[in-house]
């Protein structure tokens, strides 16, 4: 995959054109390693891979048409009131991103727009996620999106890596919520 786009491709948008967000196939996976900077997390996109074919979770990816994947973000569904809900039916968002160089286009926002309206939808009233406390832009932009902070939590957790690793993660973070209509 060529990902590399040009300073002045990039200021023009033009680009955007070619954009579509669609769910994830298998042969996705490793393509969201993103060449080895998110290998690591190989057992867990395989993990919400398996959970997506029960529906019990739904993963996002942003394809530019010509140069692959740019963006992602997972969804995993909770029957029940699950962290600091109100709602019956709640969807937990993680593993957003959207490649470096493809970042300030408003791609992250038409992505969560989309998600959200998918997930209004599937008749889900509500959307919880957690944000580190030191990633302030992502805060704002889910402030702008009309997420409001509703507590915190130690960010502490678990997975295992591709070599099989336990690997421990602590990220103080930010709990947000947001109640679809
Ligand atoms: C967070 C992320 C997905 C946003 O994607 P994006 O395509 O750049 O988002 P948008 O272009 O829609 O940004 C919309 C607004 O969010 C805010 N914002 C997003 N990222 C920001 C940053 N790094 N610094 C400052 N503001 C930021 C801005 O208000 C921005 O509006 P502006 O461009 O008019 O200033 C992207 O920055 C990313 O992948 N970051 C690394 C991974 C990450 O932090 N994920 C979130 C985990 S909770």
């Amino acid at each position: 995959m060529n990902n590399i786009i040009s300073e002045d491709q990039k200021k023009s948008k033009e680009w955007l054109k070619d954009v579509s967000i669609r769910t994830a196939k298998r042969a996705d996976l490793e393509k969201l390693e993103w060449e080895g900077e998110y290998i690591r997390f190989r057992n867990i996109y395989l993990e919400v891979f398996q959970r997506s074919r029960k529906g019990l979770a739904q993963m996002w990816v942003v394809d530019l048409e010509g140069f692959g994947l740019i963006g992602q973000a997972f969804v995993q569904f909770y029957p029940k009131k699950r962290f600091d809900s109100q709602g019956e039916k709640q969807g937990y968002i993680h593993a957003f991103r959207v490649r470096e160089q493809y970042r300030g286009a408003g791609i992250g926002t038409i992505l969560m727009k989309h998600i959200e309206k998918t997930l209004i939808e599937k008749g889900i009233n509500e959307v919880t996620l957690n944000v580190a406390k030191d990633n302030r832009g992502a805060l704002l932009l889910y402030k702008n999106l009309g997420y409001k902070l509703v507590g915190e939590t130690s960010g502490r957790w678990w997975y295992h890596d591709h070599m099989n690793k336990i690997q421990e993660v602590v990220e103080p973070s930010w709990r947000l919520i947001k109640q679809l209509h």
